[in-house]
């Protein structure tokens, strides 16, 4: 069992889970089997980080760009979210996670919008971990939106441009009272940021690792926490 450092934990942790579907595919099988591991998989790794604990997990569950896929495949992936919401909130509350999502929730149907906000209502005296999935999360959609939510601040005088600093800035983003992510992890090889929390990443360690994200074990997760307690972070000083 790999050991990590009880000083040195990341704060936050963000999660891109690709692989689902050549986990799938591997097998012959259908896609919809690859994203249904991978639903168990971030049960699994939810449960490790709320033991470690890891304050914040944000998970990439769904991204703009996935509303693309066939129509069949995005209501495999409504299911399967439906289905989490519902079963997940008294593992929640048990726990002691405050739920959150950041991104476009409008864009879903009415009853994941619904449970969403009833998980987010109930779990938010949660105080050991902050579990954030990003749903029809997109962040240059998010810095523009906080561009605009900036711009109307300014016109109705309740801030001058000479207030528009990187921090007021990070302020009108979904992350507003998070911490930055110390760490994201990327699962099966790819390695890119695909539109995941561009502004918050400024000083975020990467790791990569070809398993697939239904592969991905709680030792591999913590392999990956090892491997960030062994780098050295500046930050731009010497
Ligand atoms: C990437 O695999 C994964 C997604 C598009 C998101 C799906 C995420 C889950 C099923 C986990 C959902 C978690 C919760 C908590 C509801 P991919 O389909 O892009 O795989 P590929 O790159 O191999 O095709």
């Amino acid at each position: 069992m790999t050991e990590l450092d009880p000083e040195r934990l990341p704060r936050h942790v963000a999660i891109i889970m690709d692989g689902n579907g050549r986990w799938a595919r591997r097998r012959g099988l259908p896609r919809f089997f690859g994203h249904r591991e991978g639903v168990k998989t971030a049960k699994r790794i939810i449960t490790k980080a709320c033991e470690i604990p890891i304050p914040v997990l944000t998970l990439y569950a769904f991204s703009r760009e996935n509303w693309q896929r066939p129509e069949e495949e995005i209501a495999v992936l409504m299911d399967l979210l439906r289905a989490y919401l519902r079963e997940e909130l008294p593992t929640m509350l048990e726990k002691g996670i405050r739920f959150r999502v950041i991104g476009e929730r409008e864009r879903f149907p009415e009853d994941i919008q619904e449970m969403i906000t009833l998980c987010e209502e109930k779990t938010a005296a949660g105080d050991r971990m902050t579990l954030v999935l990003a749903l029809s999360y997109g962040a240059r959609a998010e810095i523009a939106r906080a561009a605009r939510l900036l711009a109307g601040e300014v016109q109705a005088g309740r801030l001058s441009p000479e207030d528009i600093t990187p921090e007021t800035f990070a302020r009108f983003l979904y992350t507003w009272d998070l911490p930055d992510p110390d760490l994201l992890i990327r699962t099966s090889g790819e390695q890119r940021l695909s539109n995941f929390l561009l502004y918050q990443c400024a000083y975020t360690e990467f790791y990569f690792t070809p398993v697939l994200w239904p592969d991905f074990t709680e030792e591999e997760f913590l392999r990956a926490l090892a491997e960030y307690q062994r780098r050295e972070r500046r930050f731009g000083r010497v």
